[in-house]
């Protein structure tokens, strides 16, 4: 019965020199994520359901012989393609994404969650602090309605909750304005 079933197309590439074989259907995130590498990722989640946005850059790699690097939560694998999610260039650029984000936070100690992804992303990167000059200007938790309490103070604006409140659970309630 196995041979009716249609095969999944499969492409070959290489993953920081190594060559992988991978489902033609998956991101560069997922297959880099099945071999242990961890791509930083931060408006993406990987569980069912979630669909990859892109907005966030947290997750960028270098594809060899492309001018511009590409969000790997979003990017299929290709047949021939030479992936670096460890090159100089893709974690200066992931470095500078989480510089710029943390800019707009609080100082981890007075983060609303300390332990969030952010924090433990830009811990691995080194990060605790912005060349940038922090906001001063900080927003108010809202816990006026009954059902939702909202604080921006630890929004980086990625969209993930109005995809998993809208596409996940199918409740188009909330949204960035
Ligand atoms: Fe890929 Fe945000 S996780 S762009």
């Amino acid at each position: 019965m196995d041979d009716l079933k249609p095969k999944s197309k499969t492409v070959t590439f290489t993953l920081d020199g190594v060559q992988v074989t991978a489902c033609a259907s998956q991101t560069i995130w997922q297959a880099a994520a099945k071999r242990g590498t961890d791509i930083p990722h931060l408006c993406y989640k990987d569980d069912t359901g979630y669909r990859a946005d892109g907005n966030c850059r947290a997750c960028m790699v270098e594809i060899n012989g492309e001018r511009a690097l590409a969000a790997s939560c979003q990017r299929k694998v290709a047949e021939g393609m030479q992936v670096y999610t460890s090159s100089k260039r893709a974690e200066t650029a992931r470095k500078m994404v989480m510089e710029l984000l943390v800019a707009d936070q609080p100082t981890r100690a007075k983060a609303p969650d300390p332990q969030s992804q952010l924090w433990a992303y830009a811990e691995t990167q080194e990060m605790t602090d912005s060349r940038f000059g922090r906001t001063t200007a900080r927003k108010h938790p809202d816990s006026s309605h009954p059902a939702i309490a909202v604080n921006m103070e630890a929004c980086i604006q990625c969209n993930l909750c109005v995809r998993a409140c809208r596409e996940v659970q199918g409740n188009d309630v909330i949204g960035l304005a």
